[in-house]
């Protein structure tokens, strides 16, 4: 039995499913269903008594360490945060409480619970934190890809949220021996990822008429990678990694975000061409995200030379699946745009900006 934080969300519930479907072993999925936990997206697990969700937020230090207790996991895969963000630079409280000190709050569960195991089971023992590129700051021109020894110099609240608990995760091995591995990964596309997201919003705002905003000049580069890759490299190393160490993974893709958009607009006009005109004319240039970071890449050579994980799709593929999969589940997309997650924003948050009306612009 595994524990899975935040698989409700994009990149958790891919893992769920991809997880059950290549393993016995059972996954508790601990979520908070805040307005990015979706169970639509586990509905086909919905008779597999193999995945038992339990609604929690990972702030509850007694209901965690209840949760441990009574499931006793062999291992804790951590998803679980806030993601997005231009919601940081909106609100950047919720990011430092769920992804600080709710990453402190479960390692503090975690530890306690595998201080009570046999010296068998805690060699046995891990605990998974899934990070970001976004801790090591923007690429200058003349920079070399993200290592697992570049520098932390975190840009947004965001960022710095999630460079505090890679940090928090890193003492608890230090300092206890606690069984951790930490990756860092760069930007994941396709099935499942919320509208609010650049390819995700793209597709979305395309089909219903919508602008498509490019912030800024939209030469900003992100080095983009399917979720499948990213959970099959998760995966990896769950089972292969060594304790302690950090772990960098992308998928060779880097593209300015304005190739990327142009690019979903030629598949759609390939797909579902328009009565009159391209999806190239509904791109609309607004104001640039504050702060924004201008590169990211990863070299993600250690995690192949060590581990043998590789990623199976390229861009050009993973794209057209993925447009494909919005084509298919417009009824997920019209749900989530139902507009029920803008009253969980509005009593959470007790603000909304643009984009909490998913598809709309700035
Ligand atoms: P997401 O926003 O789609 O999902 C986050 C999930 O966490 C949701 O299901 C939400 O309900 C849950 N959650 C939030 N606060 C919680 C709390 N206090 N207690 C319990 N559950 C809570 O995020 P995602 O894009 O799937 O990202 C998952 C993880 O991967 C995050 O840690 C993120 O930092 C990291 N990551 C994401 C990307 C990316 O491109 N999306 C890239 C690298 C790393
Ligand atoms: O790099 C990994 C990170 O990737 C993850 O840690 C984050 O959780 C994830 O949200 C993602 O962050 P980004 O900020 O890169 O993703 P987003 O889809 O919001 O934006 C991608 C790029 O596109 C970014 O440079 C901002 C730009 N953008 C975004 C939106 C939503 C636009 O130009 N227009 C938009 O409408």
């Amino acid at each position: 039995m595994i524990f899975v934080t935040g698989g409700a969300g994009f990149i958790g519930s891919n893992f769920v499913l991809d997880w059950l479907a290549a393993n016995d072993e059972p996954v508790v999925n601990l979520d908070k269903l805040t307005y990015a936990g979706n169970l639509a997206n586990l509905a086909s697990l919905q008779n597999d008594a193999k995945h038992i969700f339990e609604q929690v937020d990972i702030c509850d230090a007694h209901r965690m360490q209840a949760l441990f207790e009574a499931y006793r996991p062999s291992a804790v895969v951590h998803f679980a945060a806030e993601s997005h963000v231009d919601r940081s630079i909106l609100g950047p409280a919720e990011f430092i409480r769920t992804n600080i000190n709710g990453t402190f709050t479960l390692l503090e569960a975690a530890r306690s619970y595998w201080m009570t195991l046999s010296d068998g089971e805690k060699a046995a023992f891990r605990f998974l934190h899934v990070s970001t590129d976004e801790v090591y700051g923007s690429l200058g021109s003349s920079d070399l890809p993200f290592t697992e020894t570049t520098a932390y110099a975190p840009n947004s609240p965001y960022a710095a949220s999630k460079a505090a608990s890679d940090h928090l995760v890193r003492s608890y091995h230090h300092t206890y021996g606690f069984p951790t591995l930490t990756t860092n990964c760069s930007n994941n596309y396709g099935p499942l990822h919320f509208p609010e997201k650049l390819i995700p919003l793209t597709i979305t705002n395309a089909l219903a008429g919508k602008p498509l905003p490019i912030y800024g000049d939209g030469q900003q580069i992100r080095d983009w990678l399917f979720v499948s890759d990213h959970c099959a490299a998760i995966r990896c190393v769950l089972d292969k990694g060594r304790v302690g160490e950090t772990y960098n993974i992308g998928g060779h893709n880097e593209k300015a975000n304005l190739d990327v958009v142009r690019t979903l607009c030629d598949i759609l006009d390939e797909l579902v061409p328009k009565e009159q005109g391209l999806y190239v004319e509904q791109i609309a240039f607004v104001t640039d995200r504050p702060g924004h970071d201008r590169h990211y890449a990863i070299d993600a050579g250690k995690i192949e030379r060590e581990l043998g994980w590789r990623p199976a799709e390229t861009f050009e593929s993973g794209i057209r699946k993925t447009v494909q999969w919005y084509l298919d589940h417009q009824a997920w997309v019209a749900d989530i745009q139902s507009g029920k997650y803008l009253a969980w924003m509005e009593r959470n948050y007790g603000q909304r900006d643009a984009h909490d009306e998913v598809g709309a612009t700035t």
